[in-house]
């Protein structure tokens, strides 16, 4: 289906299938979908590797000012190099909730992110999506689930991928995704929230289809109103 302009914001905790959701509707409704964690992820990963702690304000800004991050649907760039799967690792994902609080961090994605709604039809998810990346949305959904069942759908991911040789349990699992959605939720500029006018589902007992299928109805009649 070709649509006019459109933005279409995820929000909601790890785990909850956002971004799962988030490209099945980008093929349907041909919008370029934004993966707004995997950007954190990448400036994460390179403060790893260049040791720059979370709260030294000075080698962050001098970081950011030679720092390119783009995505390309589930590519992710840092500096040309592509960094899809190394953004994943337990490394990161404890660093980047963390990091994610540091106001020029955030200040220097919601300039990024902001500059590519303007210009594409995009589905973005996130944290802060609806609430300050995308105010104007068509449609803002506020993605949940148990945290015992995203750490579940965690977990079976993570075994797929890895097989025997991944290291961590469902109980470590669990405990980092209530850690992040502690941190997420509590932080200062930008915390995870239900934004203003967002459709909140909870997909513990839904399958990814029937997520997508309730998100087309809304998408669908949104369209059918614009003409
Ligand atoms: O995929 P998962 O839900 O594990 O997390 P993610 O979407 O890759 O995001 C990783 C982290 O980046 C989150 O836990 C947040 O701390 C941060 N983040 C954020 O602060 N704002 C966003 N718009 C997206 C991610």
């Amino acid at each position: 289906m070709r649509v006019g302009k459109l933005s279409v914001a995820v929000d909601g905790p790890a785990g909850s299938g956002k971004s799962t959701i988030a490209k099945i509707l980008a093929k349907k409704y041909h919008l370029t979908y934004v993966d707004t964690g995997a950007m954190y992820r990448a400036v994460a990963l390179k403060m790893l590797r260049n040791d720059i702690s979370a709260d030294d304000t000075e080698r962050i800004q001098q970081m950011l000012d030679k720092t390119k991050v783009k995505v390309l649907f589930d590519q992710i760039y840092l500096d040309d190099e592509e960094v899809s799967a190394l953004i994943r690792t337990p490394q990161v994902t404890n660093f980047v909730s963390i990091i994610s609080q540091n106001p020029e961090i955030r200040k220097y994605m919601t300039n990024t992110q902001k500059e590519i709604g303007k210009t594409e039809n995009v589905i973005m998810d996130g944290r802060d999506i609806g609430s300050v990346i995308l105010p104007h949305a068509d449609l803002k959904v506020y993605l949940t689930a148990s945290p015992e069942v995203r750490a579940k759908r965690r977990f079976e991911e993570m075994q797929e991928k890895e097989g025997e040789n991944l290291s961590l349990t469902l109980e470590d699992i669990l405990e980092t995704i209530q850690k992040r959605d502690f941190q997420d939720k509590t932080r200062k500029e930008a915390p995870l929230t239900v934004a203003d006018e967002a459709v909140i589902i909870d997909s513990s007992g839904l399958t990814i289809q029937e997520v997508v299928e309730n998100i087309s109805v809304l998408l669908d009649k949104i369209l059918d109103a614009k003409g």
